[in-house]
């Protein structure tokens, strides 16, 4: 049967025109409706991204009951096919077709079509994004909001966000903030390139960052003007050794080092603090997952030690979702002029409803409960990851279990491109340590996978791992 989702009386707001051939096969309309729309999604002929009527609209063009219509759509999106959101509707998710012929080792074959499955690092789970309470927060603080809350307003933030992660950083990081020295910005990149641009007014031009370590960090401290220069990433984090009196400010994430995943070990802790006291130098602590540690309590924030040398640096893009754009900084004093000066120099704040929602999920414990869920689940998966692969290599995962990706370390960049490769034929996008996306410098060698188990939903984390494991099996592989 043809069926059209325009009707005799119009076409509806939401709906589009959609052509399924349902007739009633084997097991009834039901797995008939829903046969005819995986099959449309398999064929090609509705492309990732394309929004399907309404199921109220479809279940009239079609002549079924609503209820049947709901349970396809139910079942193609727990397959993967469809992406639902809650008020927004149903749409066609992305999907890769089979290359030609399959690489050794590939699992992640199901049919005629794969789903892409991302398990590059940076990203949490964005199905766990509490939707339902961030729309209540942004609901809830509009309506208690005066109206000049909506004003152009401090370019350090509003002062209900800054007191709330005060309170947050100092409860669950062991920092001394108070709110005057809390400035929110639009993540850490963000906060990077303004903390760089402050420096470099204030007479730095050169930041040392771990190697290896993000391009993308490098690329914003270049863009202030600066200059960046490489400090070696051990076992116990990057070696204060390497710097020179040129150094004015150092960049590191020593809760758990992206992307080797190593914490900054006490010794070279203190010899950083040193080294600021004694150069009247910074240090920036990219704290960009300090609350994800699995075996332990996360070891307390450098800042506590040194608030007036210490930039501490937070952002919600692993505990709520990269989207958000929000994130803060807590300032020593000699930089909080600086720093606003060049937020508004740039012309850029964080809209004041995603502040006042933040504020009022940090204020009622809800963004507190989603770490702890989110905890939970990375939790178990870096556990599941580590005995996958000890089925597979005895290479170890380096560093410790925390965070939102876990770092597998290869002999070659050679091999490293070969199994980033064959995860590619398999469906499987996976990151090289060398490849895009870190910097390293040319004298390093070693390689390996930054694999991001936080990344795909829960739902496709088995598939994730099975493909994974299918990539691995099939390939050789060695420890740098
Ligand atoms: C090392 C590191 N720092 C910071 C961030 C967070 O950056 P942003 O807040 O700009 O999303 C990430 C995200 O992947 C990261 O890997």
């Amino acid at each position: 049967m043809g069926s059209h989702g325009a009707t005799g009386t119009g076409r509806r707001s939401l709906g589009i025109d959609l052509h399924l051939d349902v007739g009633a096969g084997a097991g009834g309309v039901g797995r008939s409706i829903e046969s005819a729309l995986r099959e449309a999604v398999i064929s090609g002929r509705l492309p990732a991204g394309t929004r399907l009527p309404g199921t109220r609209s479809l279940a009239d063009d079609l002549g079924l009951a609503r209820g049947t219509v709901v349970e396809a759509y139910a079942q193609l999106t727990a397959e993967g096919w469809l992406v639902t959101a809650t008020g927004a509707g149903t749409w066609v998710a992305e999907t890769q077709r089979p290359p030609a012929r399959s690489a050794p080792g590939a699992t992640a074959t199901t049919g005629a079509v794969r789903r892409i499955i991302d398990l590059r690092p940076g990203r949490p789970d964005l199905s766990l994004f509490p939707g339902a309470a961030w729309a209540a927060g942004v609901k809830r603080s509009l309506a208690a909001a005066t109206h000049s809350t909506l004003d152009y307003g401090d370019p350090a933030g509003l002062p209900v966000l800054r007191e709330a992660v005060a309170t947050y950083v100092s409860r669950t990081r062991g920092l001394q903030a108070e709110p005057g020295a809390v400035v929110i910005t639009s993540g850490f990149s963000h906060g990077l390139a303004m903390v760089s641009r402050a420096l470099h007014r204030m007479g730095v031009r050169t930041i040392a960052t771990e190697d290896p370590g993000l391009i993308h960090h490098r690329r914003l401290i270049h863009g202030a003007g600066l200059e960046t220069l490489p400090l070696t990433v051990g076992p116990q984090g990057a070696d204060p050794a390497g710097l020179t009196p040129a150094v004015g400010a150092v960049l590191l994430t020593p809760a758990h080092q992206h992307p080797r995943g190593v914490v900054l070990g006490p010794a070279l802790r203190t010899a950083f603090l040193d080294w600021v006291t004694d150069r009247d130098g910074f240090v920036i602590e990219d704290d960009y997952d300090g609350e994800f540690r699995y075996d332990k309590q996360p070891v307390g924030a450098l800042q506590a030690s040194a608030p007036d040398r210490v930039v501490f640096a937070g952002s919600t893009s692993k505990a709520l979702a990269p989207g958000l754009r929000v994130g803060w900084l807590v300032l020593p004093e000699p930089l909080r002029i600086p720093v606003l000066d060049a937020i508004t120099d740039a012309g850029a704040t964080v809209g004041a409803p995603d502040q006042l929602a933040l504020a009022d999920l940090l204020d009622r414990g809800d963004y507190d409960r989603q770490v702890r869920r989110a905890r939970q689940s990375y939790q178990k998966r870096r556990a599941e990851l580590a005995a996958r692969l000890a089925t597979l290599t005895d290479i170890p995962l380096d560093g410790v279990p925390a965070g939102l990706h876990a770092l597998l370390p290869l002999a070659s960049q050679q091999e490293e491109k070969r199994i980033v490769d064959a995860g590619l034929s398999a469906g499987l996008r996976l990151m090289g340590l060398y490849g895009a996306g870190y910097w390293h410098s040319p004298a390093r060698g070693g390689a390996g996978l930054v694999i991001g188990y936080a990344s795909p939903p829960s739902h496709s984390w088995r598939t994730a791992l099975d493909a994974l494991s299918g990539v691995l099996d099939g390939a050789e592989f060695s420890r740098w």
